[in-house]
């Protein structure tokens, strides 16, 4: 792998978090279920903090984020194309969560030293969604948990 590698997929996955904030945002309001809707809005909560924390590596490596309206307009099209129910949605999330966790974690690998605090940061936000997810079926209240821990982590300052 080099070093354009690690940057295209650097601004690809910061693309993919600001589509996935708007994604969520659009499931918080087609659910009629209040907490449900609470979630959702937590996990659109959490991609935006995620990507809010990788934005100063963009700025440092010179990278060109896509149009947010744009990524936020794709965003919108998925949740509006793809929402079926809510064990519709928890099934999708089991199917691809800890393929992305992987991806994450090997974008960490390719990343130098100087960005693996806010590569770390970048993953755990996955870890979140997981733990989420692990709980969301059983006790959808307490599923909340690591994703309000996440968003009440300040992310590292890029060096
Ligand atoms: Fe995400």
């Amino acid at each position: 792998m080099t070093q354009d590698s690690y940057l295209e997929t650097l601004v690809q996955y910061y693309d993919e978090e600001i589509e996935g904030e708007a994604y969520f945002e659009t499931l918080a309001n087609l659910t009629a279920d209040p907490t449900q809707k609470e979630a959702l809005s937590l996990l659109a909560q959490v991609e935006h903090h995620a990507a809010k924390g990788v934005a100063p590596l963009l700025v440092k490596h010179s990278l060109t984020p896509g149009d947010a309206a744009a990524l936020r307009a794709s965003g919108h099209k998925d949740a509006a194309g793809s929402w079926a129910g809510w064990d519709e949605l928890l099934d999708d999330m089991d199917s691809t969560y800890s393929g992305y966790l992987d991806d994450f974690r090997a974008l960490e690998a390719l990343g130098p030293s100087e960005d693996q605090p806010i590569l770390a940061f970048l993953s755990e936000h996955e870890v979140a969604a997981i733990a989420f997810l692990e709980k969301a079926r059983s006790d959808l209240n307490a599923a909340m948990t690591p994703l309000r821990n996440y968003l009440a982590s300040p992310a590292p300052v890029a060096r």
